[in-house]
């Protein structure tokens, strides 16, 4: 409709220009400029962000649409450092999970905002075989793998680009990932495209290509407290996923490899209600993962692009709606944060005071022989896409 109007509006200037042109040709210059300016709906600045220790430059861009909403997205692990989108009042706020200054993000985070890889989620003592050959990775989380390693795609400089349309704009990331890095093999070439529209949805479309096999599992690790005050707790915000099932884990969070029926069990989120509901039930599961910490199964695979997970809070009218073409996605209840990490705002981030929603693949995939591969190899191309909407609900 916005378009239809620019369209009519752009044919009338030009008319307006030709008649304009013929009454008084003195006019020519100006009349020709005024036709060319072109609104952009979203707009993306940089301006620089600091520098690592090893003096690796680091950006920031921000990423803004006309409804109010308004992204920052640095070049250091790519990490969504905030993203303010409106309350049922048309109040702009951040929802997400952060710091303020670089030097914060590489002091100590737990993946705040970042884009995670080369494997998304757990490897099992961080080991796995391809074509018979044993790999072996760094074990960052107990006796397993975690997030790519020691120093993963969350803690390195990616280069940028940008691009805009009428109605978008594009942060376009990319990486090359070192054959053996963090014990990987392959050079992988990794391109994050971050894209805001004027549509309200922040897509984020992740593209590799590999020299050698390799496996590969990209996802996105924001922290979001719809409320949009990082001093209240989630577990009043509502959340829904799009899963029958979700995968059960041993006590160190790996898969046991079995997919369980959410039916009568905490983990049956096909109809929203509230993080807390049944978070302090007596189960096993939610004992091992501290609370909900697990990777549900999502329904609908093999159809591309689905509806997987949406979060509501009431109190502010926010709701975000997320679409993948993944068959899983992480629900983490931000068990881990204790209140030690200080928050944007001046105080700290309690426990439960920010949930994640990690489209991927299943934890420890190379390692389950009955879980969608996770395996890359030469002259294929990974593709995968991960939508989040944002509305506010008004009642
Ligand atoms: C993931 C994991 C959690 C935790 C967080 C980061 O979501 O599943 O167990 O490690 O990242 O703290």
């Amino acid at each position: 409709m916005k378009y239809l109007k620019r369209c009519i509006y752009g044919l009338a200037l030009v008319f307006f220009s030709i008649l304009n042109l013929q009454c008084k040709p003195e006019k020519k210059k100006e009349a020709v400029e005024t036709e060319t300016v072109v609104t952009k709906d979203v707009t993306i600045e940089k301006r620089s962000f600091g520098e690592t220790p090893e003096k690796e430059k680091v950006a920031i861009y921000t990423l803004k649409n006309t409804n109010g909403i308004e992204i920052n997205i640095m070049t250091y692990g790519g990490i969504i450092t905030s993203l303010k989108t409106p309350n049922k009042k048309g109040i702009s706020e951040d929802i997400v999970l952060g710091y303020n200054s670089l030097d914060e993000y590489i002091k100590s985070s737990p993946y705040f905002g970042a884009i995670i890889g080369r494997y998304g989620n757990r490897i099992a003592k961080g080991k796995f075989k391809i074509d018979g050959k044993t790999y072996t990775l760094a074990t960052n989380d107990g006796e397993n793998h975690l997030h790519g390693g020691l120093k993963g795609f969350d803690k390195v400089v990616w280069s940028a680009s940008e691009e805009t349309t009428d109605n978008s704009a594009s942060l376009i990331l990319s990486y090359l990932s070192k054959d053996m890095e963090e014990g990987y093999p392959g050079n992988i070439d990794v391109t994050v495209t971050y894209t805001l529209t004027n549509e309200n949805t922040l897509e984020i479309a992740y593209q590799a290509t590999t020299d050698k096999t390799t496996v590969v599992n990209l996802t996105q690790h924001s922290y979001f407290n719809l409320s949009g005050d990082f001093s209240k707790s989630i577990l009043d915000q509502q959340v829904q996923i799009n899963a029958d099932t979700y995968i059960p884990v041993d006590q160190t969070l790996i898969p046991t490899g079995e997919l369980a029926t959410v039916e009568g069990t905490p983990f049956d989120f096909r109809t929203m209600k509230t993080i807390g509901k049944d978070i302090e039930v007596a189960n096993d599961q939610l004992k091992k993962g501290l609370g909900f910490d697990h990777c549900w199964v999502l329904n609908n695979q093999n159809i591309g692009m689905r509806f997987a997970a949406k979060a509501y809070d009431p109190t502010s009218g926010r709701v975000l709606e997320v679409t993948t073409d993944e068959p899983g996605i992480q629900f983490y209840s931000g068990n881990f944060l204790d209140g030690t990490l200080p928050s944007k705002n001046g105080g700290t981030y309690a426990h439960r005071s920010g949930f994640c929603l990690e489209t991927q693949h299943y934890p420890d995939s190379p390692n389950q022989k009955d879980f969608p591969t996770t395996i890359l190899k030469p002259g294929k191309v990974y593709n995968s896409k991960t939508s989040f909407k944002f509305y506010v609900k008004k009642e």
